[in-house]
């Protein structure tokens, strides 16, 4: 018989393999090369060789992390793991700051890095899709994974995720996107239904899947867990066929969550490619009936497998060994890439009397104090959850920065030893880090808004015994701060800040480095004040019964819990500028240690609706110190003929300067930037007329504004 896919390694390859090993430098990275006639034929022919039971079993996958062999094609099985935030599913890992701290950093460059790091991570490991990234909506803070995907807006999502996956791409390990769609809360994940009208869908909830597909060029895409409009993700011919593979002309593998299918025929007839972690649906007993029956079509099956082997063979999977030895799996090359993720995205809220940066030379006492300050809380909890070799905490990151002539005191709860109180009473600082942590925000439930119980209390006990207390917080995304923020000067947020967090929050505390993360996400003051709230919890009278044959071949009825969002195009700082109500802190927001101009906005007084626009202006270090901004362009559509909200982010640059100095920024925008999803027309629809571009350093401080006509 042929052996084209041959596991075994021919001898050209055991040479220049063996010469790696001797030699050190890494291979190429193996980038997938196009699809081809090529291989086009010869996924026809891998298929043409199986028959239908064989078929079939490749539908799902195996050993939780795999999906199958197939000996009579010299099929191998390839190796997937968990990965938004470092790759996590084969052991100890670099953690790194990813997801929602990704998107803190507003920077496309680093996301490629990042990007690449974990393509490498994977590859040290043997590994072939790596399961993430995750780029659900923020919608709301208490979804407890918020943490592992991006933000609140569809347009910072959609711009950080294409680099992201053409790094981890370009390694040679196919990138999955997830959680195709609208997993926008944790609580009652496989019975809830995102009931969601089409265009909040096209215009929030969509287009980082869009840009992964279309521009990134995607390989795999993980359908969520819950229901969509009353029909679970992985059997939803709206999400997956006329949608993603429709309209976005997806050519890669659409595999489920873990356990997410629910119904084997009709999975298969919309669009699920692969079953995972194993076929408990989509399997013969379910499956070779419904060929015969003529409810489920061979040729569909083989459509999914021409998916999975169109992949393999465009990667090299199948002729090629995935492990490249020059990676390591220890890899010291990649802690400054995870420094660097936590020094840009941890974003300082409150500065009051400019207490940061604290002067190392004057500093000779120092209190650290509570529960996030030691040990290191890199991630947050689930399956995300990354390992890492030898995480920094806040305590030892400052500790190794002060060195040993600074007295350090170390608390986790409230100090009330005897004489502890007086120590943290005279510390020249106190450096109080709180938050969330894997066991308190994780996949699986939704999270509190305010903070873990008794944590309000330490800091209202701390703040009470020196003036001087930094409250670091670790989070996903906002929480309750009503209790105490007004009591304390300083509130840095830290996000997950990864393995290196602690270096990192030393070296901003101590001024080695300008805060430049940006908020992602509105903060709000209150659960009951942010726009989702409302509409949050299902109404039990709109509870639906889904009559469904289960794993076991037994009737199963359950109940659905239809999640109403009314709360429509308004989230985050979307609802907050069309109300001209004001959060706590409001999306974009971010301090520095200096300060920055913006002037000179030029925009065309009009354009051609459709055709690019460019806008470009100065950004001017206007302060003492060098620091970075990230320059935001919102878009505004007064005179179009529906509701819009009051504006959008449509651009955006992150300008590093010296003081003094200037950046001429120019930013293109293309016809979406001005454009709805026109319900009726079923398209993306300019209405002409006056449009404002808005620049400044948060969605709510926009210094810059003109008007441009779109005719
Ligand atoms: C998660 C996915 C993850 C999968 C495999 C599921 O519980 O929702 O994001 O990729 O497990 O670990």
């Amino acid at each position: 018989m042929k052996t084209p896919f041959k596991r075994p390694l021919c001898p050209a390859f055991t040479l220049v393999f063996a010469l790696l090993l001797a030699s050190g430098p890494r291979a190429s990275a193996q980038a997938p090369v196009p699809d081809s006639p090529a291989i086009e034929a010869r996924a026809h022919a891998m298929i043409a060789k199986l028959t239908l039971e064989q078929k079939i079993e490749l539908l799902g996958g195996i050993g939780n992390m795999f999906t199958r062999p197939m000996p009579a094609i010299e099929l191998p099985q390839f190796k997937m793991s968990d990965a938004s935030v470092g790759v996590r599913t084969w052991g100890p890992t670099t953690a790194y700051a990813g997801g929602v701290a990704l998107a803190a950093t507003w920077d496309t460059d680093f996301a490629r890095k990042l990007g690449e790091s974990l393509g490498r991570d994977a590859r040290a490991r043997n590994v072939n899709f790596l399961l993430g990234p995750g780029v659900n909506i923020a919608r709301s803070p208490l979804s407890g994974r918020n943490f592992e995907y991006l933000s609140e807006d569809p347009f910072l999502n959609a711009t950080l995720v294409v680099p992201f996956i053409e790094g981890v791409q370009s390694e040679g390990v196919a990138a999955t996107v997830k959680h195709y769609a609208l997993n926008d809360q944790e609580f009652n994940r496989h019975n809830a239904s995102a009931d969601v009208d089409e265009r909040t869908m096209r215009e929030i909830y969509l287009p980082a899947f869009e840009a992964a597909v279309t521009k990134a060029h995607v390989d795999a895409v993980m359908n969520s867990y819950n229901l969509v409009n009353g029909v679970h993700a992985t059997q939803n011919d709206f999400l997956n066929l006329k949608v993603l593979k429709g309209e976005w002309g997806f050519q890669g593998v659409l595999m489920s969550d873990w356990d997410a299918t629910y119904d084997g025929v009709a999975a298969v007839n919309n669009g699920l490619d692969l079953e995972m972690p194993s076929p408990k649906f989509m399997n013969a007993k379910n499956l070779v009936p419904a060929v015969k029956a003529g409810q489920v079509k061979e040729s569909a099956i083989d459509e999914h497998l021409l998916r999975l082997f169109r992949t393999e063979l465009r990667y090299g999977f199948t002729n090629r060994p995935q492990f490249d030895p020059a990676d390591s799996t220890y890899s010291v090359a990649d802690r400054p890439v995870a420094l660097q993720g936590a020094l840009e995205s941890i974003t300082l809220l409150k500065n009051d009397g400019h207490l940061l940066p604290l002067d190392p030379a004057k500093v000779k006492s120092i209190a650290i104090i509570g529960p996030d300050a030691y040990p290191a809380v890199t991630g947050g909890g689930g399956s995300s959850e990354a390992h890492a070799f030898e995480p920094v905490s806040i305590l030892t990151g400052v500790a190794n920065l002060l060195g040993p002539d600074v007295h350090i005191f170390y608390s986790a709860g409230i100090p009330d030893g005897p004489g502890q109180k007086e120590v943290v009473a005279q510390a020249d600082a106190v450096i109080l880090s709180v938050g969330f942590s894997a066991a308190t925000e994780r996949e699986g439930s939704d999270r509190t808004f305010t903070l873990p119980p008794g944590q309000d209390a330490l800091i209202e006990a701390v703040a009470a015994m020196n003036p001087r207390t930094i409250v670091t917080l670790t989070g996903g995304g906002g929480a309750d701060t009503s209790r105490w923020l007004d009591k304390v000067p300083v509130l840095l947020h830290t996000w997950y800040p990864g393995q290196e967090g602690g270096t990192a929050v030393a070296q901003i505390l101590f001024g080695q480095h300008d805060p430049e993360g940006k908020l992602p996400v509105s903060f709000d003051r209150s659960w009951d004040e942010n726009p989702s709230s409302k509409w949050y919890d299902g109404d039990p009278k709109d509870s639906t019964t889904l009559n469904t044959i289960g794993a076991d071949g037994k009737p199963l009825n359950y109940t659905i819990e239809h999640i109403k969002y009314g709360d429509k195009l308004m989230v985050g700082y979307r609802y907050w500028t069309t109300t001209g109500k004001h959060p706590l802190f409001p999306f974009g927001f971010g301090l520095s240690y200096t300060t920055f101009s913006f002037s000179n906005l030029a925009v065309p007084a009009s354009a051609a609706s459709g055709s690019p626009v460019t806008v470009s202006f100065d950004v001017t270090n206007a302060g003492g110190v060098a620091g970075v901004e990230v320059a935001q362009l919102y878009v505004s559509d007064p005179s179009a003929q529906v509701d819009r909200p009051e504006r959008e982010l449509k651009g955006f640059a992150k300008v590093r300067l010296d003081p003094g100095a200037t950046q001429h920024v120019t930013i293109n925008l293309d016809a979406r930037a001005f454009s709805y999803w026109d319900e009726t027309a079923q398209k993306w629809t300019i209405d002409p007329g006056k449009f404002t571009i808005r620049v400044g350093d948060s969605s709510e401080n926009t210094p810059l504004s003109v008007d441009i006509d779109l005719r």
